[in-house]
């Protein structure tokens, strides 16, 4: 029989990803705020303990509109760590694993630009988003014990609202954007994040015949190799669209965060040290530029 996933944030950039990877594995219930809003709690509790039995919970979902959640914290709060709590509890509950997507702005950044973030290093969230996300962490940990927390970093895809899409709009309207140079991370691509997810799902439910008893489960860092700047990042888009097209569009200038206002503070050092979720698992994403250029391949086969 095949084994069943609740998954959520189902048209979201992981979300459909996911969606896309689990689907030839597992019968996957997937939802979204149509389906059911997780800002109200009650409302989610209801839903998931009228669920059909399922072997794992997979929860991208969030509210995560960074600059946004500094206006409204109480809906980030609800959705980030409310919403993770209640899953979490129903996990428990039905002693079934999950999988929660935390973030590198769990951290503060102020690291020196030639170190990175390990698993073990204290958060420090700057922003009412990573602060949510953080508490949404700290539950599953504390509620769910077969709990795979996996934090990523510059999430980007084909889908949704992110920067890729942004320089890509920019780029197509011959625009040339500022964009800063003094934070730094790397650009993860949603759909390398769904094959690494599912090799996990692989992983733990392959292990349910133990009853998990040998997974290792805990926090583990996921992002792309290397480094990039976001002005990196958007110059090596352009460079990459000049290439494509023919064209000479400008590339973006470098600005400085402090020329850039936004709400929410952003960590100026995002940089994840994966070496655990490689020693782990064997498992080792490819560099950022590598994934960049799989996936403008992939709009261009689209
Ligand atoms: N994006 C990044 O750069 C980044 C970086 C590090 C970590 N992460 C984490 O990675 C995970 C996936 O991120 P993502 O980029 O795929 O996010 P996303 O594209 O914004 O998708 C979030 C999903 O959550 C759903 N959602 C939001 N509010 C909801 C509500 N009240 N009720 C039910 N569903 C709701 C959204 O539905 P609608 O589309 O209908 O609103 C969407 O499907 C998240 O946990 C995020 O915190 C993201």
């Amino acid at each position: 029989m095949q084994p069943k996933i609740f998954l959520t944030g189902k048209s979201g950039q992981v979300g459909y990803e996911l969606f896309q990877m689990l689907s030839p594995l597992a019968d996957i219930r997937a939802v979204d705020v149509q389906d059911v809003d997780f800002s109200d709690a009650l409302a989610l509790e209801h839903f998931v303990r009228n669920l059909d039995p399922i072997d794992l919970i997979v929860h991208p979902a969030a509210f995560t509109a960074v600059d946004l959640a500094e206006e409204q914290p109480d809906l980030a709060r609800a959705v980030n760590t409310t919403a993770s709590q209640v899953l979490a509890e129903e996990a428990a509950q039905r002693n079934i694993p999950m999988i929660y997507y935390s973030t590198d702005y769990v951290f503060d950044g102020n690291r020196s630009f030639n170190s990175l973030y390990t698993e073990n290093d204290p958060t420090s969230p700057l922003s009412v988003y990573g602060l949510t996300k953080r508490d949404g962490e700290t539950a599953v940990r504390t509620i769910c014990k077969k709990h795979c927390i996996l934090r990523l970093c510059w999430v980007y895809g084909l889908r949704g609202n992110n920067f890729f899409r942004t320089m890509l709009r920019l780029y197509q309207q011959g625009k040339t954007p500022n964009v800063v140079y003094d934070q730094i991370g790397a650009p993860t691509w949603s759909r390398l994040i769904a094959i690494t997810t599912t090799i996990i799902v692989l992983k733990i439910l392959n292990d349910s015949r133990l009853e998990h008893s040998e997974f290792p489960w805990g926090t583990y860092h996921l992002s792309a190799g290397g480094v990039a700047s976001w002005h990196d990042f958007a110059t090596a888009i352009f460079v990459a669209m000049n290439q494509q097209t023919n064209q000479k569009i400008e590339l973006p200038n470098p600005v400085s965060s402090a020329e850039y206002p936004v709400k929410a503070t952003r960590p100026k050092n995002s940089q994840l040290d994966n070496n655990l979720l490689y020693t782990t698992f064997g498992l080792k994403l490819p560099d950022w530029k590598t994934q960049l250029a799989w996936c403008l391949d992939a709009i261009k086969n689209r």
